[in-house]
């Protein structure tokens, strides 16, 4: 039979093929609390304006807390038939209170109703990511903070570069999350707009108040173009494209925690609570969650480029093409919170270990930027010729198979007469790394200056 939110023109109902395509309530039924919420707002707005009377927005509004306690206590006839979840919601509310459920979708659509949910959606998304990535950037600074000054290698092309401290390189991870932070609180501030009342998308001649209902939403104010409103999903692309850099930099920490938990680095050990043993071999701790993060971007940048690519080739306004916004957001939203979460824990539950970190900090001649830097400052050689000397000091190190604090100050002499003894001062790692005094370097001073500015941010 036809269906009887608009069926009045139709003869047949669908073949049960369009019905299974058209059909997004097996998904959309996430959005039923906002739908509700809007829906309530809605009536009580047709009511304050005249459009519909008290007692019929009255009974709208019950029936709709109704409705959402059916919901919440998993006891509610979800219809395929009645494609999403605006249209099962509204089919409900006309079982529980009859004739006054059918002046609800008064002056509005499902286009604007849909694009409101959905926005409430993934502002509450926004809030959610930023809940967590203030609890993960609070585990980074606790790990900074316990190691401030242990020094650990500093990498460029995972090759020995400078000695760095664990503090300053748990703080790098603090500045990206930072950011990616603050991505969040941006896309949240552009997307607080209300597209509640745009109707199907010209607006409508009923005299509705769209200021009251983006104040009872919470939002800042209604959009300003009721075409725009239900046509762009730009809130949901900016949501995924903050979500898929911050997978980006999780990704990028749980593939040095995977490099640095193994047997070969030791640098961190992870807790029980974040590892995972073999069936056949006895000795294993398999780091699964980092491995698990570091795989989640797939699925975050999938969903991005998924929308983007539903979205880039529509006419204005809706098409049903938009119905695809929300299985990728969804899962991308979960993936996101389950990984910021993973991250957290893993990294709460963490030990570095500060002797594998140092004695790997002086292996392949970590120091040889400080001999160059020795020779400018005290010998007053140009750069250039400093690198020379200290390459060729480097390369009689490596043929003797010792590092360069073993040298002698003969053969140090054999390749530049003029170096002194006092050249040792500047190859421990733990003299490297106190130099480093220049804004945002690795020197201990610097790494807790810039743990306190953090910590002040998150008080
Ligand atoms: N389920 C639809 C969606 O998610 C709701 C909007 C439908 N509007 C329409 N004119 N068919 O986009």
């Amino acid at each position: 039979s036809a269906n009887s939110m608009w069926g009045g023109r139709f003869a047949a109902g669908p073949d049960a093929i369009m019905e299974a395509i058209n059909a997004s309530i097996g998904f959309d039924r996430r959005l039923y609390a906002q739908d509700i919420r809007g829906s309530r707002a809605h009536a009580a707005m047709l009511a304050a304006t005249g459009i519909i009377s008290d007692s019929d927005a009255e009974a709208i509004g019950k029936g709709l807390l109704t409705v959402l306690s059916e919901i919440e206590a998993g006891d509610f006839p979800f219809q395929t038939a009645l494609e999403d979840i605006h249209m099962n919601v509204e089919a409900r509310l006309k079982e529980v209170i009859g004739e006054p459920a059918g002046r609800l979708h008064t002056g509005r659509s499902r286009n604007d109703q849909v694009a409101t949910d959905f926005r409430l959606w993934v502002r509450d998304q926004c809030d959610a990511a930023i809940e967590g990535l203030r609890a993960l950037i609070r585990a980074t600074v606790t790990q900074a903070e316990a190691g401030a000054d242990w020094v650990m290698p500093g990498f460029t092309h995972l090759q020995t570069a400078q000695p760095v401290t664990w503090g300053h390189h748990m703080m790098a991870y603090a500045e990206m999350f930072g950011r990616d932070l603050s991505r969040f609180q941006d896309a949240r501030a552009r997307m607080n707009e209300s597209p509640l009342g745009a109707a199907a998308l010209a607006g409508t001649g009923y005299p509705i108040d769209r200021d009251m209902t983006a104040q009872a939403l919470g939002f800042d104010r209604p959009m300003a173009n009721s075409l725009d409103a239900v046509s762009d999903r730009d809130f949901a692309l900016e949501f995924l494209s903050a979500s898929a850099i911050c997978a980006v930099h999780l990704s990028r920490l749980a593939e040095e925690l995977v490099i640095w938990s193994s047997a070969q680095f030791r640098f961190v050990s992870m807790s029980d609570k974040w590892s995972t043993g073999s069936s056949i071999m006895p000795q294993k701790r398999n780091p699964d969650a980092a491995e698990l993060i570091r795989a989640k971007i797939g699925r975050i940048l999938g969903a991005t480029v998924a929308l983007f690519t539903v979205m880039k080739g529509l006419p204005l306004a809706y098409s049903k093409d938009m119905q695809e916004d929300k299985e990728q957001t969804f899962d991308a939203a979960d993936t996101l919170m389950l990984a910021l979460a993973a991250m957290t824990g893993m990294l709460s539950d963490l030990t570095a270990n500060r002797d594998r970190l140092e004695a790997a900090a002086g292996i392949g001649f970590s120091t040889a930027t400080d001999l160059a830097d020795w020779l400018v400052r005290e010998l007053g050689l140009p750069f250039r010729d400093a690198h020379h000397v200290t390459g060729s000091l480097v390369a009689m190190a490596e043929g003797r198979g010792v590092d360069l604090p073993d040298l002698t100050l003969e053969d140090m002499q054999s390749v530049h007469g003029q170096i002194r003894q006092d050249v040792f001062n500047v190859l421990g790692v733990h003299k490297s790394v106190a130099s480093r005094q220049s804004y945002g370097g690795t020197a201990p001073d610097q790494v807790r200056a810039q743990i306190a500015r953090w910590k002040e941010k998150l008080a």
